[in-house]
């Protein structure tokens, strides 16, 4: 098929598709698979993308030709300042070496030893805040409340205790920075950073108070060692087996950690967070569902605070994640440039093309799944869950770049889920209207109003 035209949208002189995305990028994406099939070409201005629909080919790019493709990030400006080189903006052998380096932090060992922190910080959310909004009958955001205590889990896995007293300035500033991206996303022309609009200065001084934080929290561990179980201290007790001989060779420079800690703390709180969101939605609408969940809690628990011993034994409530997983994904859409002249689905893809890759597209699409718009765990039970291609499903990324928090993401939102639902129940506020939202990540548009009860 080599030099045959690929199927696509003509879309409008100029601006391509441009006009369609601003409508409703999901619904595009989408059609875009159902319309055009397993690839589809369109432009964004004069720019082509390719987006990827069949999971063959999906798997070729992430995983079994992975080295002919980088991400593609060069065209977001501050991300470069914001995550440096970390885990996930690194590329070729200085990305191999870090996550080389960073794999035994997040062994299930690690993760495992952090389940009490997560169920303390979900309780005391409830005793401080929710209590209250119960008390009073007052909606809570459910997608601020998730976010704020998954920022609260990542800053203690990461630093224990040592932020505490920072904790609001680290919160704040990640907040921008999280704003920032969205603001460039939507806006891919926004002004660069050292243009100093308002939003620019904010940017700026967020990072300055970030990185004045972080920096101090890497010399001090580096004076004195010993006694932290943290996150912060695994990563500069870690080494690099394949380094020469070199002092300082085998362990990461203070840049480099705090690249990598900065991309651990954005990488690890909103996805999780709005899965969560989501899944509190997900179940008001499906109440007998909620009942199984509540039920399996009980049962297993017996109205005792959930550990990471208990998490394979509460499977139902796996299995709803997993669902939400499908419908919302977090991560919608992934991004790759290919280095070299590639085929995919028997057509030529020139060097330096964009690729977009939806787990969204993939999760919905009909070719794949039946009824595909309906919440239905089920999907996930025993055999069943075992019948999908690798790459129809694939909420975490797959190949190489596969999430490294997947297993920490996964033992979080289980324990948050069950602790909270042993406590309470969530229903949808009056009035609410709840809409996805694809910005970075897939999340409620203006939040998610909720009762509690
Ligand atoms: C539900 C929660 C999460 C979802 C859906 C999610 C999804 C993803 C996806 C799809 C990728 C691959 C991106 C690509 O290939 O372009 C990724 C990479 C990554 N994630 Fe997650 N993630 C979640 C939670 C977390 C958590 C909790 C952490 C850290 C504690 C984390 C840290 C990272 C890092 C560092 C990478 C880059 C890995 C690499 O390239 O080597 N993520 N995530």
């Amino acid at each position: 098929m080599g030099g045959k035209k690929i199927p696509g949208p003509r879309g409008t002189p100029v601006l391509g598709i441009i006009p369609e995305l601003k409508r409703d990028r999901l619904r595009f994406v989408l059609n875009m698979a159902k319309e055009y099939g397993d690839l589809v070409k369109y432009h964004v201005l004069n720019i082509p993308f390719y987006q990827v629909n069949h999971p063959d080919a999906i798997q070729y790019v992430l995983q079994d030709n992975n080295k002919n493709y980088h991400k593609g990030f060069e065209t977001m400006p501050t991300l470069e300042t914001t995550l440096g080189k970390g885990l996930l903006t690194n590329e070729d052998a200085p990305w191999l070496r870090q996550r080389r380096l960073m794999s035994p932090v997040f062994h299930h060992r690690n993760i495992e030893a952090m389940g009490e922190m997560m169920t303390r910080r979900a309780i005391q959310l409830y005793e401080t805040r929710w209590a209250d909004a119960e008390q009073t009958g007052t909606p809570l955001n459910i997608a601020a409340e998730m976010m704020s205590l998954t920022l609260d889990i990542v800053s203690e896995a990461l630093f224990s205790a040592k932020i505490s007293d920072k904790a609001k300035i680290v919160g704040d500033a990640v907040t921008v920075l999280v704003h920032d991206a969205t603001i460039r996303f939507d806006f891919p022309f926004y002004p660069p950073p050292h243009i100093p609009t308002p939003h620019n200065r904010a940017f700026r001084r967020a990072m300055r108070e970030l990185d004045e934080i972080i920096y101090g929290i890497i010399a001090e561990r580096r004076a004195h060692p010993n006694g932290h179980h943290d996150l912060v201290q695994l990563l500069l007790d870690a080494r690099d087996p394949e380094a020469n001989d070199a002092p300082g060779e085998a362990m990461m420079s203070s840049q480099q950690l705090r690249d990598e800690l900065i991309t651990l703390f954005l990488a690890g709180h909103e996805t999780t967070a709005n899965l969560l969101a989501w899944t509190f939605y997900a179940l008001s609408q499906n109440r007998e569902m909620e009942t199984r969940v509540r039920e399996e809690i009980e049962q297993v628990l017996n109205g005792r605070t959930p550990t990471a011993n208990d998490l394979p034994k509460l499977s139902y409530t796996r299995q709803v994640l997993e669902e939400t997983l499908r419908l919302y994904p977090p991560a919608w859409m992934l991004t790759r440039k290919n280095l070299a002249d590639d085929e995919l689905c028997g057509y030529n893809i020139p060097a330096h093309s964009f690729l977009a890759i939806s787990p969204f597209a993939m999760h919905r699409n009909p070719a794949y799944w039946d009824e595909p718009e309906t919440f239905d765990p089920e999907r996930f039970s025993g055999e069943r869950a075992k019948q999908y291609h690798r790459f129809v499903y694939f909420p975490f990324g797959g190949g190489p770049r596969l999430c490294i928090g997947k297993g920490f993401a996964q033992v979080e939102a289980q324990l948050i889920l069950a602790t909270l639902l042993q406590r309470c129940q969530l229903s949808l506020a009056q009035n609410a209207r709840v809409q996805m939202e694809a910005m970075v990540t897939l999340r409620p548009k203006n939040g998610l109003w909720m009762k509690v009860s």
